[in-house]
């Protein structure tokens, strides 16, 4: 049996993650934020997948790594999802993998549509780009299935300093966000929130202090009703066409 964690905000990493676990066979697919410290000893394939930010893993996907006993011997691959600059995304867990036994057998980055609805407008062509994402996939679960070998390459410190700084500033992004007249109290943000940093009081949702920065509370309201200072509100939101609400749903949310 293999096990692929993953991590995402609007779709493009579970879409990945349920391509090559199609393709693998025999495959559990396993939110990161409800997997801290799992037994691993089962399996024959381990595999993370998740999104790069500033041009590096998720804070959540560094602790969750750290969290960790790896087995000797099993095949390690990664996949990171990007929107246009994948920098240190894949050196950045290898280096975490590497002193806990052994880096990665095979890592990629897989370009998708851009979620950073904070700095830009949804891109006019995400379609295309998800078609294109959609013809690598393919291959790239191919090789997994195959063992094959590819190295992602030693990672300079250095070079990383940048995107730890920017996630520095991750718990704080809800700080600036507001909720408008808009909300119509259904409680969406908060189920699928997967870190649960969302609780909905007097109707309206109110932030803790563990923000991922994911995206997905202020990308999938219906009423495009969360906003980030005054830059989101006139910008078209994303998420990946083939994952809906329901897939980012806990299962006790769904009852
Ligand atoms: C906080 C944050 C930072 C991001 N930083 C980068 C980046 O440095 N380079 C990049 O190409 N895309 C960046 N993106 C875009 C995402 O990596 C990309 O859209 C990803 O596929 C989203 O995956 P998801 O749908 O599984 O959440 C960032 C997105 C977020 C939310
Ligand atoms: S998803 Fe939007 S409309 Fe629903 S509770 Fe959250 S902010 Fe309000
Ligand atoms: S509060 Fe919003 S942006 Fe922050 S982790 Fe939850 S869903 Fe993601």
């Amino acid at each position: 049996m293999n096990i692929i964690f993953y991590f995402t905000g609007t779709g493009n990493s579970l879409k990945a993650a349920r391509e090559i676990a199609a393709v693998l066979g025999d495959t559990k697919l396993a939110a990161i934020p409800d997997h801290f410290g799992v037994d691993l000893f089962d399996y024959e394939r381990i595999g993370f997948i998740y999104p790069i930010y500033f041009g590096g893993i998720p804070l959540i996907v560094k602790d969750f790594v750290k969290s960790l006993k790896i087995p000797k011997s099993v095949y390690l691959f990664a996949v990171a999802t990007y929107g246009g600059g994948e920098w240190n995304g894949l050196k950045q867990i290898n280096a975490l993998l590497t002193p806990m036994g052994q880096g990665l057998d095979y890592g990629t980055v897989l370009q998708m549509g851009s979620n950073y609805i904070l700095r830009y407008s949804r891109s006019e062509n995400v379609d295309s780009v998800n078609a294109v994402a959609a013809k690598k996939l393919s291959k790239i679960a191919v090789s997994i299935r195959d063992r094959e070998s590819r190295p992602c390459g030693k990672l300079n410190p250095l070079m990383s300093l940048p995107s730890w700084i920017f996630r520095c500033g991750v718990r704080k992004t809800v700080l600036k966000y507001h909720v408008s007249d808009d909300c119509t109290s259904c409680g969406l943000c908060a189920k699928i929130c997967s870190v649960r940093n969302i609780k909905i009081k007097d109707g309206k949702p109110k932030f803790g202090d563990h923000c991922e920065q994911c995206l997905a509370c202020l990308q999938w309201c219906p009423q495009k009703a969360i906003n980030y200072r005054d830059k989101t509100k006139q910008r078209e939101r994303y998420h990946h066409p083939d994952i809906s609400v329901k897939d980012l749903m806990r299962k006790e949310e769904l009852r």
